[in-house]
């Protein structure tokens, strides 16, 4: 398994991932496929300025392009206050099979040596059991439920953060 940055051709991927209902059940449903285009050239243009990181999970690197998920990295604004936030998401046929919590602790790794980042913050809905697994096993502190804005609906959530340099198993 690799991480590499979004590109243009990840259109499809994300089509997959965010406008489908089942991959979107814990997410408020899915979102509309007009607007991906939009949202892969957003993401690419942050990777490239570098705000964002935007990583795609590929099980095979010979094959680069065949992607199983993301895993999203981002300064989030919230009540005047700036956080890390982090975000993942796997594709159906690969889900089961650890590529999550890899991409993660991947991610949180990078994180580690890049050294800008600090605490990073998850919220995954309160009912997103493998989610909120790997925000435990990988060493998140539980900091309690919170309800939080999200492509114009409201998520209930849990709360988790981590300090990659002290907590991350
Ligand atoms: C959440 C998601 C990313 C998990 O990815 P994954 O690659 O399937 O997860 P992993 O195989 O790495 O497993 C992670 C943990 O969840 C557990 N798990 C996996 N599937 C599970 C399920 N259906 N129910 C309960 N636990 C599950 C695993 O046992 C593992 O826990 P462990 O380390 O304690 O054994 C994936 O299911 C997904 O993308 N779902 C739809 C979109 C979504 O909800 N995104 C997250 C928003 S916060």
């Amino acid at each position: 398994m690799l991480l590499r940055d979004v590109e243009y051709g990840d259109v499809d991927a994300y089509v997959r991932m965010r406008c489908d209902p089942v991959m979107m059940a814990e997410l408020g449903g899915p979102l509309p496929r007009e607007g991906m285009e939009a949202k892969v050239r957003r993401d690419v243009l942050r990777v490239a300025a570098d705000s964002d990181w935007t990583k795609m999970i590929v099980p095979d690197e010979a094959e680069p392009d065949v992607v199983a998920g993301t895993v999203t990295l981002w300064p989030h604004e919230a009540d005047g206050e700036r956080i890390s936030e982090i975000g993942w998401m796997v594709l159906p046929e690969y889900q089961g099979q650890g590529l999550g919590k890899q991409g993660v602790r991947k991610v949180l790794e990078l994180a580690l040596d890049d050294g800008r980042w600090g605490v990073i913050h998850a919220f995954p809905a309160t009912t997103n059991a493998p989610s909120n697994s790997i925000c435990r096993t990988l060493g998140f502190r539980f900091l309690g439920k919170q309800d939080v804005p999200f492509a114009g609906r409201v998520l209930h959530t849990n709360h988790w953060a981590i300090d990659p340099r002290t907590d991350l198993i």
